[in-house]
């Protein structure tokens, strides 16, 4: 017993030093957790461990000076940066796994946690664990959003059908508030490779939207936004400080930069759109694009048994992606990149995650002019436009740094990729074989 650890985990570490070593490194990243306001350099380039591998990011301009980044430091009144809920080892964004660390290291002192939407809802006792079992859990944060949105004459009703969070029925939060807001429970996004996302300037988004309702039309409104509400600020940044946000987002990347049984995914002549360093030089587009494995299948190449085998099935897996039919409510021929296509057209969809009820998220019965009934746990982008088709509707996310950030999903529903492919296969009768299920998963893990 004793001895069969001791190979697994001398495996492991053998793993580890071969890639080091390749990478021409020998140490790891200084520092996992980065303290909002903790100051020093966040480096060109570095590489932290995640579940399958390495997860990479990449600054573009250079290291980041981050003792007086507004990205780095608090600007409001709970110590939270944005940083706290971006971190560079999570793909700047942050998986359930690190935050239920995180609770355990600070006792749930950390400001991740605090009461405004790091809870349940802030009116329940902070000290409790259950009280923040969604962010613990799925990795959920609380957005309250104004209901109805100003300006804007709604073509439903809203009413709430379940609370376990208990906020959207307090008379202080809820639906019948002074304010009257709609909670709902919603994943990180990442704050990287968003100049394929916005243009420069105040980062007006384009193509694929922010935030999970596209409610942002800028990164430079979403900052003012993120540091009044999530930080709790009393102001707005100054316009200095949005231009040194903005400018940030637009120049750090990030991708899975290793993997666990493929190896190194940043090599010369390897796919020309894997790791960091390859999307910061890819064209618009390289998000979603077709990618193209030649360089993984050229001779000369030394391949271990273990190496090839994944690699292989990563190009399969590429090709499930992009080409393995199924039939999209009955129109046939449709894949996984019919939607996930940077120039599909269409920023937001429904594809069903939020009308599965949980005991654990609101539940709200939406009732359309025309007389259709919905259920759902989040109304997505139907909280911003009013209008019922919207309702459910989710703007897609980057695949990138997926190994680096589970779970998945906006409710966080999935936990892991494989349940995301079962969603999916259950949902549109796929009917993938088990050799597929593991192919694409292979495949959206290097990203
Ligand atoms: C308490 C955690 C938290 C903090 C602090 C935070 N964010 Fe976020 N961020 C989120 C969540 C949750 C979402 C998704 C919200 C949604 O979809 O409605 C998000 C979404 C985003 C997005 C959208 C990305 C996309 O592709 O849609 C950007 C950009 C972003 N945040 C940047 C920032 C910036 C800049 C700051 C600091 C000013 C910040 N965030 C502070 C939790 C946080
Ligand atoms: C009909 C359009 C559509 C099709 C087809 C589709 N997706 Fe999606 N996908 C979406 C939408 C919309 C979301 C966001 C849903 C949410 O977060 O609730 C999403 C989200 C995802 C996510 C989660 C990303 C994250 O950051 O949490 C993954 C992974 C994913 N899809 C993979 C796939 C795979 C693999 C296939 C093929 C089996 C596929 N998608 C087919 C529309 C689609």
């Amino acid at each position: 017993m004793k001895s069969s650890l001791f190979v697994i985990s001398g495996a492991a570490l053998a793993f580890v030093a071969i890639v080091h070593a390749q990478s021409g490194r020998s140490y790891g990243p200084s520092r996992v957790w980065w303290e909002s306001g903790q100051g020093g350099i966040l480096p060109w380039e570095e590489d932290y461990d995640d579940p399958e591998g390495i997860v990479g990011i990449l600054n573009e301009r250079g290291a980041v000076h981050t003792d007086e980044h507004p990205f780095f430091q608090a600007l409001g009144t709970n110590k939270r940066a944005c940083i706290t809920c971006h971190q560079p080892a999570n793909a700047m964004s942050l998986s359930a796994a690190v935050i239920a660390k995180r609770w355990e290291e600070t006792e749930g002192k950390d400001p991740l946690f605090a009461a405004i939407d790091g809870s349940n809802c802030p009116s329940l006792p902070q000290d409790a664990r259950e009280s923040h079992s969604l962010l613990l859990e799925r990795g959920l944060f609380r957005i309250a959003l104004p209901w109805p949105p100003k300006d804007v004459r709604p073509d439903f009703k809203i009413e709430v059908v379940q609370d376990p969070t208990g906020c959207n029925t307090s008379r202080e939060f809820g639906l019948k508030s002074a304010k009257p807001a709609i909670s709902v429970f919603r994943r990180p996004r990442l704050a990287a490779n968003l100049k394929y996302l916005t243009s420069e300037g105040v980062g007006e988004a384009h193509g694929i939207r922010l935030m999970a309702d596209g409610r942002e039309p800028s990164l430079r409104s979403q900052a003012i936004t993120a540091v009044l509400g999530h930080e709790q600020a009393t102001a707005p940044p100054t316009a200095e400080q949005l231009r040194q946000i903005v400018a940030f987002e637009r120049q750090i990347f990030v991708a899975q930069s290793a993997d666990m049984r493929g190896g190194l995914l940043t090599e010369n002549d390897g796919p020309s759109i894997l790791g960091p360093n390859n999307v910061s030089q890819g064209k618009n587009g390289v998000l979603f694009e077709k990618v193209s494995y030649a360089g993984w299948q050229g001779p000369g190449r030394l391949q271990d048994g273990l190496q090839k085998d994944f690699r292989d099935s990563v190009v399969r897996g590429g090709d499930v992606f992009f080409r393995r039919p199924f039939s999209l409510e009955g129109r046939a021929g449709a894949t996984c990149a019919t939607c996930h296509n940077q120039n599909s057209g269409t920023a937001w969809m429904n594809i069903g995650t939020t009308n599965q009820a949980s005991a654990d998220l609101p539940l709200f019965r939406v009732t359309c002019d025309s007389g259709k009934v919905i259920l759902t746990q989040d109304p997505g982008r139907g909280l911003i436009s009013g209008k019922c088709a919207d309702v459910g509707s989710i703007v897609l996310q980057q695949f990138r740094g997926l190994a680096a950030r589970a779970p998945y999903f906006s409710n966080g529903s999935a936990k892991t990729l494989r349940q995301v492919i079962d969603y999916y296969d259950e949902r549109y009768k796929i009917g993938y074989t088990e050799a597929e299920k593991a192919d694409l998963a292979n495949f959206l893990k290097v990203l």
